[in-house]
């Protein structure tokens, strides 16, 4: 089997995630706008002795969206409770969520474009005037009861936000997009991770975890972990640039950062399509995947790294990716033997 850079997470990564997680805005590396921004409205709603505005936050996997939504609540000093859209299935469990929230608590859902429809309809209430409609009792003694709800501020976490809609996301004051990590922020978390635990890795090493971590917190902290068992059974416990190196190669992590879907993405332009420009829903088709994914998820990252143009007439590989494809260079060179040949 072949190991490569993943978002999903078992048991153990679950609690490594919680021992480097940072709990500060001070501690969090990074996305500095979105960063300032909120930071600007805690201190704002703090010095108004307010309640934070419901927050948005949308972003591919391992971005840090669940970490900001814990730094939240930490900086207003409040509880956060903590659930995801598809876990919420009847309007009840909403009503049981927010009935127990005190002033200024933060909810967070997690996922939310998946939670249902019937469900979500209750949250436009909720949030924009704090009350909440339940129905009580059955047949013809069924009423409705409005309850008073305690001001509260949701942040909601979505990886697709063009699947959420219009009417929920209007009610958010404030919206965020976190964007794929540079490499030097990057270097600077595992450097982070590697002082909580204790591992011994120098700028090279972080620097090379990092460059190959497509952009994505949660994937250098894992790769880390991994180079560093590495390490420990073969290089003294030091993490340099060719140890990183050779650690990476052994477990076939792609030296670009690349998963296995942005290779098959690149691949199918380059190869199938020659290049491109292609329409995005004929590439979703080719690669087996879902057109907004690709749009949300796969996009950014690629053309932040600028393997991929948006044209207007579609997608089209960057003369890097075609160089990396073995494509020669759009109108690049053509021998002198076959323009004579033509
Ligand atoms: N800006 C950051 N600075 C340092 N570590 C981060 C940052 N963003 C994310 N991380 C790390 O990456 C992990 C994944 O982040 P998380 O908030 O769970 O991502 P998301 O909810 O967007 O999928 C966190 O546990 C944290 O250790
Ligand atoms: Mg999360």
């Amino acid at each position: 089997m072949k190991a490569h850079a993943t978002t999903e997470l078992n048991v153990p990564d679950r609690d490594f995630e919680l021992t480097v997680r940072p709990t500060t805005f001070g501690d969090f590396v990074g996305q500095a706008k979105v960063r300032e921004r909120l930071e600007l409205a805690v201190e704002a709603a703090r010095g108004r002795e307010d309640v934070l505005d419901h927050v948005l936050l949308s972003g591919p996997p391992g971005l840090g969206k669940t970490t900001l939504a814990y730094i939240l609540a930490h900086a207003m000093d409040v509880n956060i409770k903590s659930t995801s859209g598809p876990v919420i299935d009847k309007p009840a469990d909403l009503a049981g969520l927010l009935t127990n929230l005190e002033k200024g608590d933060v909810l967070f859902i997690d996922e939310i474009h998946r939670m249902q429809k019937t469900v979500e309809e209750y949250l436009y209430a909720a949030m924009e005037d704090f009350v909440i409609d339940i129905i009580i009792d059955q047949g013809p003694n069924a009423r409705s009861v409005r309850l008073d709800l305690p001001r509260f501020t949701l942040v909601g976490a979505t990886t697709r936000s063009g699947l959420l809609s219009p009417p929920l996301r209007s009610r958010f004051g404030l919206a965020n997009r976190l964007d794929y990590y540079r490499t030097g922020d990057l270097q600077a978390i595992v450097e982070r991770s590697a002082r909580i635990l204790n591992v011994d890795v120098d700028a090279g090493g972080a620097e090379e975890i990092a460059s190959r971590s497509r952009g994505t917190p949660r994937i250098a902290n894992n790769l880390l972990r991994r180079v560093r068992d590495y390490a420990q059974v073969r290089a003294d416990n030091r993490i340099t640039k060719p140890v990183a190196d050779k650690a990476l190669a052994m477990l076939d992590i792609d030296e670009y950062g690349l998963d296995e879907m942005d290779k098959r993405i690149l691949e199918t332009i380059v190869h199938k399509f020659g290049g491109g420009p292609v329409g995005l829903n004929s590439l979703a088709v080719a690669v087996g995947e879902e057109a907004d994914t690709i749009e949300e998820v796969y996009e950014p990252f690629l053309i932040q790294e600028g393997y991929l143009m948006r044209t207007p007439r579609g997608r089209e590989a960057t003369p890097l990716a075609r160089q990396r494809g073995g494509l020669p260079p759009r109108g690049g060179p053509v021998s002198p033997e076959l323009d004579l040949g033509a």
